[in-house]
């Protein structure tokens, strides 16, 4: 199940929902390529790991994978980081640099937080993306590079476009394939298989004896919403190793909010959802519950098996 790929860097990446096996077999089809890919998802949700995912699954796992974290770096500072200078461009360079991107050659070069690129840098960006040539900062000669660009943002990137902070041209460039990691909550399948393989850890760190849940634990794990994703997933499983020094985790090893379920659907969530997310949701919720067996949901839901049919192919709902 969580095997997908023999290489080192990728064991414990956990895919048991279809949403997540499907992200990552296309991912793994990709990483053979050079084509731009954008990674969506909300926060936390695993697009570093995809990243990772698009570099180690293919023939450039020989080569760097180059990370720039987009609004950590100052925009000055940013574009010889990226394009490097030779001596004497600006009152520093004493010595000639290469840059992040032909560091990188042969692997990957992974911009975290895309959309935060200043518009000069969005510009320079777009012609390496478009032809993989650019100079180094005060030089003139063109130097070409064999990179894969991979781009990654917790917001929407076409509202940026809308916006107008974030270029039309560059979006399209690195979106020809547009992946997006699903929330937690929208793939419940993974959050056990997920809370297992940290436990794991944990264990092997002796942080801890124990080696299962207890069943509320589960069932609280399963029902809660994850607004931090991934990310609170792991921090709260540590948390409960640290608390368990017996075989089992028991329901009081979670933090209090865990487990007193939020009453709403839309509890927890930095965001109000739509009205068709909460259905999607729902209908998800329902068929989880009926272990997927339609007349019993299209029973609860108060539709037709056809209507059932209709908004599961809809939403992509397995
Ligand atoms: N499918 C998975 N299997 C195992 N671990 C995962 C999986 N998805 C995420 N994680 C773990 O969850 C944590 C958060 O993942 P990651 O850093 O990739 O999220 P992110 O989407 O890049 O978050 P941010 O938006 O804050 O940058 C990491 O520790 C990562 O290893
Ligand atoms: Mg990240």
């Amino acid at each position: 199940m969580t095997a997908l790929t023999p290489v080192p860097e990728l064991a414990g990446v956990v895919a048991a929902s279809p949403a997540m096996r499907d992200l990552l077999k296309l991912a793994s089809r990709l990483a053979e390529g050079r084509t731009p890919v954008l990674i969506q998802g909300e926060s936390g949700t695993g697009k570093d790991l995809l990243a990772h995912w698009l570099h180690h699954a293919g023939p450039r796992r020989d080569y760097p994978l180059i990370k720039v974290h987009c609004p950590s770096i100052p925009s000055e500072l940013l574009e010889s980081e990226l394009f490097g200078h030779e001596a004497g461009a600006f009152t520093d360079a004493k010595q000639p640099k290469a840059g992040k991107i032909e560091l990188a050659a042969g692997g990957t070069v992974f911009f975290d937080q895309v959309q935060d690129l200043t518009p000069n840098l969005q510009a320079k960006l777009l012609r390496v993306v478009e032809d993989c040539r650019f100079e180094r900062l005060g030089g003139t000669e063109t130097i070409e590079v064999d990179v894969r660009f991979v781009a990654a943002s917790s917001v929407d990137v076409r509202q940026a476009v809308s916006a107008g902070t974030f270029r039309q041209d560059l979006y399209h460039r690195l979106s020809v394939v547009p992946l997006t990691v699903p929330p937690l909550r929208e793939r419940r399948d993974d959050i056990l298989p997920l809370a297992e393989t940290f436990l794991a850890r944990e264990r092997q760190r002796r942080t801890t004896p124990a080696r299962a849940f207890a069943r509320e634990t589960s069932e609280a794990l399963k029902g809660y919403a994850w607004p931090g994703n991934v990310r609170e997933l792991r921090s709260v499983i540590e948390r409960a190793a640290l608390y368990t020094t017996s075989d089992v985790v028991a329901s009081a090893a979670l933090p209090p909010h865990i487990l007193e379920q939020p009453a709403t659907l839309w509890a927890g969530r930095d965001r109000r959802p739509s009205l068709k997310e909460i259905e999607k949701e729902y209908i998800r919720y329902v068929l989880d519950q009926v272990a997927g067996q339609q007349t019993r949901a299209a029973a609860i839901l108060g539709i037709s098996r056809k209507a059932l049919w209709e908004k599961r192919r809809r939403y992509g709902i397995r």
